[in-house]
Order: structure tokens, then C-alpha cells, then sequence
């Protein structure tokens, strides 16, 4: 199958929804430690959203909203390709490639933390990125290349 996966309308299209997705993930953060509420928004190539927030356990221990909204896209993009586990590479790779855009609404509009721009870098690094305000506002909006570059990528190193 082949998809522009950057193709601004089909983003365009999906744009409101991953927004507000990502806000009213926003609102189940569970961050007792920090009080800062994170949502995101993963969008997948067939129009698919996946959400997360973060939740805090112990002042070193978080778990980062975008985290919780990545793994359950790919566990989605990977289980929907039907191939035999001999296949399990492949698999990664193109359920990697099916994560097109993600939405990441805090209080200052920050796409990401620098771990989570290397995990979404891994992921795809056309990724589309949106750095959104609670209100809904932009503060960015740039592919994964722009936010993060020179970026390390280890699965350059993959024979696949
Ligand atoms: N946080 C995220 O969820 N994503 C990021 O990339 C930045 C940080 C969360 C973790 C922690 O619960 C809170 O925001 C404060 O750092
Ligand atoms: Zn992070």
C-alpha cells in the first residue's frame, strides 16, 4: 500500500479531532507530583486516533502521555498487518511507518520532551508534530526532522 503519509489535507482533515482528543486526554492526566497535565493524540494513517496522558507514581517515576498514545498506535498499525511473528521486523516497520501526526496539548504549547522527540524520531521522523495550548491554540507545528535534527536513529542499523 502506498500512502503520502505527509499529505497536508489528508492532516488537514484529521486536525480537529486529534486536537481535541488530545485535550480531553489532557483532562484523565494523573500527575499528583508535578500538577502538570500532559494529553496526546496519535494519528494513524487510516484516520485512526489513539490518546494518552501522564501519571505520575513517584517524583523519578512518570510515565509521559506520549508514550501510552505511541504504543497503542503501533500495537493497532502492527496487529492490523495480519503477518506471521517469522515476520516480526517487517511488521515493526510498517506499523511503525502507519503513525502520521501526533498532538500534544500542555500548558505552554511544548511539543515533547527530548526523550519522547527521539522515540517519535524512531518512530517517523516525517512525523507531523503539533504543539497545542489547552485553549486549542498552535504554539507548533513541525514534521519530527524539523523538531529534532542530527537525531541518533538506531534502526538505521536494522537489517530489514
Ligand atoms: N510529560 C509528558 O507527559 N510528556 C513530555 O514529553 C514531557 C513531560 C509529563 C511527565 C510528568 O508527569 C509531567 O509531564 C512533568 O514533567
Ligand atoms: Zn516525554
Amino acid at each position: 500500500m502506498t500512502f503520502n503519509y505527509a499529505h497536508a489535507n489528508f492532516l488537514k482533515r484529521y486536525e480537529k479531532s486529534l486536537i481535541e482528543k488530545a485535550i480531553d486526554e489532557r483532562a484523565k492526566a494523573f500527575s499528583p507530583i508535578s500538577g502538570s497535565q500532559v494529553g496526546a493524540a496519535v494519528l494513524v494513517y487510516d484516520g485512526k486516533i489513539f490518546g494518552g496522558s501522564n501519571v505520575e507514581f513517584a517524583r523519578s517515576q512518570n510515565i509521559h502521555a506520549e508514550w501510552i498514545a505511541a504504543s497503542d498506535a503501533l500495537k493497532y498499525t502492527t496487529a492490523k498487518l495480519n503477518l506471521s511473528a517469522r515476520n516480526l521486523k517487517v511488521k515493526m516497520r510498517k506499523g511503525l511507518e502507519e503513525i502520521v501526526a501526533i498532538a500534544i496539548v500542555n500548558e505552554a504549547g511544548i511539543p515533547s520532551c527530548g526523550s519522547c522527540r527521539q522515540m517519535l524520531y524512531e518512530i517517523n521522523l516525517n512525523m507531523r508534530v503539533l504543539g497545542v495550548l489547552p485553549n486549542g491554540e498552535f504554539k507548533v507545528r513541525a514534521t519530527l526532522r524539523q523538531l529534532y535534527p542530527n537525531a541518533y536513529r538506531s534502526n538505521d542499523g536494522l537489517k530489514i
